[in-house]
């Protein structure tokens, strides 16, 4: 038995070993089939290799690991865990990586032991959405919402979906194989919470009962480009202008609402040079709140407060939704069995709130699926100064094996029949 000190050692130097397979030298940036990402998969593979495992990507990209239970069968349940080995630009070595590598770290702790149920650690090919402006690609190829539409969205460079998993070397008309095996009973994701409240109220980690949904827009206010020096100022259609009333707006909503958040995060210009009024101005927003009236109602009077600007200015505003994803709650048994380990091992179960998307929420639209967080030193996170504590990454470790054990001898976890044999 490995002791969760020394693994989570390994963990951490794991996590900084896969931050080196970056698009963007001196910074990790790592999207949707880059060729960095083939180089995370045959660092992994090597990895596991030892394990006893079996290894494949799927159509989607997605790395799968597969251990077996202590009997083979139709009938033997399969627990997956794991997270997204995709980043966001100039990210942290933490954020996605952490939950595939925790997860292989809880195989090595069992030392050829098996279970009553198989383990497959999945480390999901893109969560963010940032090459294909989508995100969770990876589990909704679990879920079976990856339809021909997605497939043909483009990236910067004009390649679509379709092409950068051929280029990649697999087969997208196979997606549907990706798809969830019926033995699979429940998901299990550990992450970093990417915000202060652990570290504020001094905890090592938290369980997580329900995910925000979240809202993503584009914004494009059209009005005149014009000459900085000769137009007078009330005759002016400018779209930064225009953009930035739009934007004191946002922010003005989300701080009128306790918990709601909303972030213009990327806005581009059209000519975009300092002697020229902007004749184009497009925005993201991204809107996010664990209650989906109150972020659909922010929503639709941002999309009407949009509308009132630009009419006030003379200028046309075009909105395009990107995603509406309701918020999920997370399985209330394994949550339990989760907080039950955790008490186990001295961590007080903290029940919270995740403002950040993970694939948690995706998975849990099929199967029982669970979150375990850990502290994020500083709150920072999708930046490079993202970190996590030894000491959590242990205890986290320690729970995981303690939460396998409990799901090893619980009768409601074994009875959770692989869903075709469900009564
Ligand atoms: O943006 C998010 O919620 C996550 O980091 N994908
Ligand atoms: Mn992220
Ligand atoms: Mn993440």
């Amino acid at each position: 038995m490995h002791d969760c000190e020394t693994l989570a050692r390994e963990v951490i130097a794991r996590c900084k070993t896969l931050a080196r397979f970056t698009e963007v030298a001196d910074s990790i940036h790592r999207t949707f089939l880059s060729p960095p990402m083939r180089d995370c998969h045959l660092e992994i593979a090597k990895w596991v290799a030892p394990l006893g495992v079996t290894s494949k990507v799927d159509a989607a990209g997605n790395l799968r690991i597969a251990y077996s239970a202590d009997k083979v069968g139709s009938r033997v349940p399969r627990l997956l865990i794991g997270s997204h080995l995709d980043t966001v630009p100039s990210a942290g070595a933490y954020d996605g990586v952490l939950g595939v590598v925790i997860a292989i770290a809880l195989l090595r702790s069992m030392n050829g032991r098996r279970f009553p149920f198989a383990i497959e650690v999945i480390g999901f090919s893109e969560e963010e959405g940032v090459r294909f402006g989508t995100p969770f690609i990876g589990s909704r190829a679990l879920i079976g919402t990856l339809n021909d539409e997605v497939l043909k969205r483009r990236d910067a460079r004009g390649i679509s979906m379709g092409e950068a998993i051929a280029e990649f070397g697999l087969n997208s008309k196979e997606i549907s194989d990706a798809a969830l095996p019926d033995d699979v009973v429940g998901f299990l994701e550990f992450h970093i919470e990417q915000g202060p409240i652990l570290e504020n109220t001094g905890r090592s980690l938290g369980v997580v009962e329900v995910i925000a949904g979240q809202s993503r827009l584009t914004f494009r206010f059209i009005g005149q480009a014009n000459h900085a020096g000769t137009t007078p100022m009330n005759l002016r259609h400018d779209a930064i202008a225009a953009a930035a009333e739009w934007i004191g707006a946002v922010e003005r909503r989300a701080k009128s609402v306790q918990d709601l958040v909303a972030t213009v995060g990327a806005i581009k210009v059209k000519p975009g040079v300092g002697n020229v009024i902007a004749g184009e101005a497009e925005l993201t927003l991204d809107v996010r709140h664990q209650d989906d009236e109150v972020r659909n109602a922010a929503v639709d009077y941002l999309i009407d407060e949009a509308e009132h600007i630009a009419n006030n200015r003379g200028l046309k505003v075009e909105t395009a939704e990107l995603l509406n994803q309701r918020a999920v709650a997370m399985d209330p048994f394994l949550s339990g069995q989760i907080a039950e380990a955790m008490q186990k091992v001295g961590c007080e179960p903290y029940r919270m709130v995740s403002g950040a998307g993970h694939d948690a929420m995706i998975m849990a639209t099929k199967i029982p699926s669970a979150m375990i967080f850990l502290r994020t030193p500083g709150g920072v996170s999708h930046d490079p100064a993202e970190s996590v504590r030894a000491a959590d990454v242990a205890q986290a470790i320690d729970c995981g094996v303690t939460l396998l054990e409990q799901l090893a001898s619980s009768s409601k976890f074994l009875s959770l029949m692989p869903r075709t044999q469900r009564a």
